[in-house]
């Protein structure tokens, strides 16, 4: 089955609109998000915890795609937020969130994103370092406050999947190291420290990622760790990383049984050794936002390169999707108005950045094209919008979400005035 849905004149439609109408309306480059989708997404994830009565949250990993009307959505299906830095913090309050199901990650927060976290009430910091823990302990005891804190623990586990996705190895900028006992040492310090309340332990071992294995190793490693520290944690969050489907290619397992596999390790171990089960916490980005997302571009030019290539240039690019440029990242796209059409041409689907590393998909096949016809580029509603840059000085896309058959903008589109907006004369 083809991972997008057409009409009955077999046009893409997304959330029951066409996607060349959302083009037309709203123009192009686009992104384009199926609420529907995330909701369903977010609900399935609760489902599992819920269907065997454990405490448990749900924080979706906003860095994924973090604007006011995720957070939004978000709130309104009682999923948490997970943020990582003070503008995702910043948009929190804005969207005006629950702060305190707000999680807090990252393995450099300043002085000014601490107080911030902790004015706004923030849940749960999750320290990554000595460093954080003494200046939160600043924090905190200026204000005289007690902050809930989950440590990061580098559980030693390889992900296979992109290097610079990969986050669990040893050798990671990333959370306290465990056979060095620097995890042990960060734990007893915090547990002493009179303004910390530490309610567990945290890891994640990277993104887009197909196998369970590892998802199970680095969750045994948790309740390993603890239960030799006599720990006995209320919470334990293994992070997000559950892979999707970019292209045929892909066959990741349904997300959820990612998180069955978790909860059967984290069961199965903590029974062993006669603790209490903990709330388990996960973070998931891409997987809640990642397919529900589709990016419209207009076709422009082509170029034949006798005998090598075929390149068909679309009005966007690497400013908006940098994924296939920096991570090698694999797309699927299809012609919005006919996207079952035979096929009749092989082609590189390439930006308009002056790169040549500005590609959106490195080979396909498509159906014949004419320029002004709108392409639409699969699944990318992670790390595209939340990466973007205004490189070349072109401004980012407008953002549309559509449910029930009805769109409406959450983003608006930039203008050339607010790309020179901060812009200072040299005198
Ligand atoms: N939790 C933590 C602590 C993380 O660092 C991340 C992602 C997540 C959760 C969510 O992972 P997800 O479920 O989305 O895979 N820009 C890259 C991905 C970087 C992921 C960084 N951390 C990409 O475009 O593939």
């Amino acid at each position: 089955s083809k991972p997008y849905e057409v009409n009955q004149n077999g046009e893409l439609t997304i959330g029951g609109v066409t996607a060349t109408e959302l083009a037309s309306q709203y123009q192009t480059p686009l992104y384009v998000y199926d609420v529907n989708h995330m909701r369903q997404q977010m609900r399935a994830f609760k489902a599992v915890f819920m269907k065997r009565k454990l405490d448990y949250a749900v924080s979706y990993a906003s860095k994924a795609f973090a604007t006011v009307a995720m957070y939004e959505v978000a709130a309104q299906e009682d999923v948490h937020l997970d943020v990582v830095s003070g503008g995702e913090i910043q948009t929190a309050l804005a969207a005006n969130y629950p702060m305190n199901h707000v999680s807090f990650n990252g393995n450099n927060k300043s002085v000014a994103e601490l107080e911030m976290a902790v004015d706004s009430g923030l849940g749960t910091i999750i320290l990554d370092n000595f460093y954080e823990l003494d200046i939160l302990h600043d924090v905190l005891s200026e204000r005289d406050k007690k902050q809930d804190v989950l440590l990061r623990i580098t559980p030693g586990v390889e992900a296979h999947t992109h290097d610079y996705i990969s986050t669990g190895q040893t050798d990671s900028k990333f959370g306290f190291d465990v056979a060095s006992g620097q995890a042990y040492t960060a734990l007893q310090k915090a547990i002493a420290d009179p303004y910390i309340n530490v309610l567990g332990v945290s890891a994640h071992i990277g993104s887009q990622i197909f196998d369970v294995t590892g998802f199970q190793m680095a969750a045994a490693k948790l309740v390993d760790l603890v239960h030799e520290w006599g720990f006995d944690p209320q919470v334990i969050n293994t992070g997000g990383g559950f892979g999707i489907r970019y292209t045929e290619d892909d066959k990741p397992l349904p997300a959820t049984e990612f998180v069955e596999a978790i909860i059967d390790t984290i069961t199965e171990k903590t029974t062993s050794y006669g603790m209490s089960m903990p709330a388990i916490w996960i973070e998931p980005g891409r997987a809640i936002v990642g397919p529900a997302g589709y990016n419209l571009y207009t076709i422009g030019a082509k170029k034949d390169v006798p005998g090598i290539r075929t390149y068909l240039s679309v009005d966007g690019g690497m400013g908006d999707n940098i994924r296939p440029a920096l991570y090698e990242a694999k797309y699927e796209a299809v012609l919005a108005n006919n996207p079952q059409a035979p096929t009749e041409q092989v082609v590189r689907v390439a930006g308009k950045y002056c790169e040549s590393g500005d590609v959106l998909v490195w080979q396909q096949e498509l159906p014949k094209t004419k320029p002004g016809d709108v392409l639409a580029v699969l699944a990318t509603g992670a790390y595209g919008y939340s990466m973007a840059s205004n490189y070349n000085r072109n401004p980012r896309p407008a953002v549309v979400f559509v449910e029930d058959s009805h769109s409406q903008l959450v983003v608006e589109r930039e203008t050339y005035t607010d790309m020179i907006r901060l812009d200072k004369h040299y005198q």
